[in-house]
């Protein structure tokens, strides 16, 4: 388990497919993130969680957040895992919305960097972001993480291309 100040991170299980479900299909959680254009079956995401909890997959990990009292959050995880490199990709998903924009992402993703700068020895994070996901960007920008590129109008979303944000942050630059 990793602590936060707001936020711990703790390993998937089985048991957390029904607080997956209760947003996977929600638009207002998945227009943000890469999975959201088509809907998911309980099924697919069974399958999708059951890999994730074997965890075999050395270049993808994936934890659990949850408050401090245990509430499911949402999930967060490193992917593309280049240990020769040092260089991953990072993504997060509060699903819970009514936890937006209360400093649970942030703190979040900031324990996760701190283990995967100290533990991992990863020298840089990265990750992409929609143009207009404003929420996401600021919590990002707190973080220390710096814009690399934009992609303007690369990817169909709810019927419009849109912009696609690459930001990276390296160690020494995490706040
Ligand atoms: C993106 C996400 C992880 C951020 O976590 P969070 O807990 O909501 O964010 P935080 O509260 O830590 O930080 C967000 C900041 O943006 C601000 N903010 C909130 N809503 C905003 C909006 N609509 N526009 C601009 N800024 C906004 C908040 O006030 C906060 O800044 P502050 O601490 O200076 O007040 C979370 O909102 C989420 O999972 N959203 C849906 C999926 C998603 O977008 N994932 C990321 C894909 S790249």
């Amino acid at each position: 388990m990793l602590y936060g100040e707001k936020t711990r991170l703790r390993p998937p299980e089985m048991t957390d497919l029904d607080n997956i479900m209760a947003w996977i299909n929600d638009r207002e959680v998945t227009r943000n993130l890469a999975i959201g254009f088509w809907p998911l079956s309980r099924k697919a995401e069974e399958a999708w969680l059951a890999k994730t909890v074997e965890g075999s997959d050395p270049r993808n990990r994936v934890l659990v957040i949850e408050d401090l009292q245990g509430t499911y959050l949402g999930s967060i995880g490193l992917h593309d895992i280049d240990m020769r490199s040092g260089v991953a990709e990072v993504g997060i998903v509060i699903g819970r919305k009514d936890y937006w924009g209360k400093g649970y992402g942030t703190d979040a993703l900031r324990t996760l960097l701190r283990f995967a700068f100290a533990n991992l020895r990863l020298r840089k994070v990265y990750l992409k972001v929609f143009g207009s996901n404003a929420r996401a960007q600021k919590s990002y920008a707190k973080l220390g993480f710096k814009v690399a590129g934009r992609l303007k109008e690369h990817e169909l979303k709810e019927g419009e291309y849109e912009d696609v944000i690459y930001m990276e942050l390296f160690r020494d630059e995490l706040k």
